[in-house]
């Protein structure tokens, strides 16, 4: 296997942690990219539910080195508190198995105060996760940020909550005691990955790039201003960890078989009938981080289209595909007129697909529904998710593995 990058096409939740769990059984390093405690990855090994938010979903596997990339943002505290929830669940964590990128940005507590407080003092919500995040990343560009290499030094950790206090209302003496408080702890596992990323793939090691979130809710390209404030897409990769792009040949674009988004705005196939409420259900569509329903609708083949093309997606990882499995027909969005969706309908297979691993075992109409996805998305399927466990999974000889 080659280097390659995991990210989602829609607006997230696509179900990204088992597919990173699966390719990661062939990789040697697992690497955070981009956003921070705002993704939650569920991962489902043995009947025992793993939930993450910020480490790499590659952690659960013992024999892999898993590493938070520079375009992360770092909550000290939730990172912390993650390792011992993960640890508590029998998995070993120590420096030989974690590293952060000492230029990666801290996420502080008045930056979550001020992303709850703005959200509650507005009726222009993007409902975020609360976490934080958005202000975060302002400080990165702002120039204020502090970086987790910062701990390293106290002289240098004052004048920079110095300047965070000229923007900031928060007491500078009282944070400092709090990081000081943690930062040996963290100081452990922060070290220069880029550099030592580089080594390792330059001597043969494999990388499986993990992304968050989904394309949709790019800050650049995403349906702006309802985004996240990082970039998702696969060029991330090589920003948010220093392996440069022409160093990862494969994205594997990760795309649920119908649409969901949790937040606000807009969403072009979204049904907001009995369909749509059988489809949440099946498919258990409530927010990892935050518990809220996700808002479900049929399949976005415009927007895949062009998610596949901006992130350069050379196969699909198609999920959730048994969640469809008791209707009748099935819409896909294939155009817009005026900002009105076209739709095709295609008939339902309304029979079990659950944990189907042959294509030859899947109904005709299943196949034919996979293989429209692929025409109007222009788009391999190289692995289809039939439930949550890792064998749950068809994986297609066309792929790259
Ligand atoms: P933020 O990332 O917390 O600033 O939230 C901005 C938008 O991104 C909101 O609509 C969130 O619901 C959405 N969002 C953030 N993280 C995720 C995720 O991991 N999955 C799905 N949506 C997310």
């Amino acid at each position: 296997m080659s280097n390659l990058v995991v990210i989602g096409t829609q607006w997230g939740d696509e179900g990204k942690g088992k597919v990173v769990d699966l390719l990661a059984e062939q990789a040697d390093i697992i690497v955070r990219f981009q956003g921070g405690h705002n993704a939650g990855h569920t991962l489902v090994i043995n009947d025992k539910v793993f939930k993450l938010s910020l480490l790499p979903s590659g952690i659960i596997r013992e024999d892999k080195i898993t590493v938070i990339g520079n375009g992360v943002v770092l909550d000290p505290w939730k990172l912390l508190e993650e390792i011992e929830l993960v640890r508590v669940q029998g998995i070993t964590i120590n420096p030989t198995r974690l590293m952060i990128a000492e230029n990666t940005p801290l996420i502080l507590p008045y930056h979550k105060a001020l992303d709850q407080s703005r959200e509650q003092s507005t009726d222009k919500k993007i409902g975020t996760t609360g976490r934080g995040i958005g202000p975060a990343y302002e400080d990165k560009v702002g120039r204020r940020a502090i970086k987790v290499g910062d701990l390293r030094d106290d002289e240098l950790l004052k004048h920079r909550l110095a300047i965070a206090a000229e923007y900031h209302d928060f007491d500078q003496q009282q944070l400092f005691n709090q990081l000081a408080h943690i930062k040996e702890h963290v100081l452990q596992y922060v070290g220069p990955v880029a550099e030592w990323l580089n080594a390792q793939t330059d001597a043969g090691a494999n990388i499986v790039f993990e992304g968050a979130q989904g394309s949709m809710l790019d800050v650049d390209f995403g349906t702006y201003p309802y985004v996240t404030s990082s970039n998702t897409l696969a060029g991330m990769a090589s920003i948010g960890s220093g392996v440069p792009h022409n160093k990862i040949p494969n994205v594997i674009g990760i795309t649920k078989a119908y649409t969901t988004r949790v937040g606000e705005g807009p969403m072009t196939t979204e049904l907001f009938d009995s369909i749509g409420e059988h489809i949440a259900s099946v498919g258990k569509e409530k927010g990892t981080v935050t518990g809220r329903a996700r808002r479900c609708g049929w399949f976005d083949a415009v927007q895949v289209r062009k998610t596949c093309m901006i992130n350069g997606v050379t196969g699909i990882a198609l999920t959730k595909i048994d969640v469809l499995d008791e209707l009748k027909s099935i819409k896909i969005c294939t155009d817009m007129h005026e900002g009105i969706p076209i739709y095709e309908e295609v008939p339902g297979w309304c029979s079990s697909t659950v944990g189907i691993t042959q294509l030859k075992d899947m109904p005709q109409e299943a196949i034919y529904y996979i293989n429209r996805i692929q025409e109007l998305t222009k788009t391999k399927v190289v692995m289809i998710s039939t439930g949550p466990e890792r064998d749950q999974t068809i994986i297609l000889p066309a792929s790259l593995f």
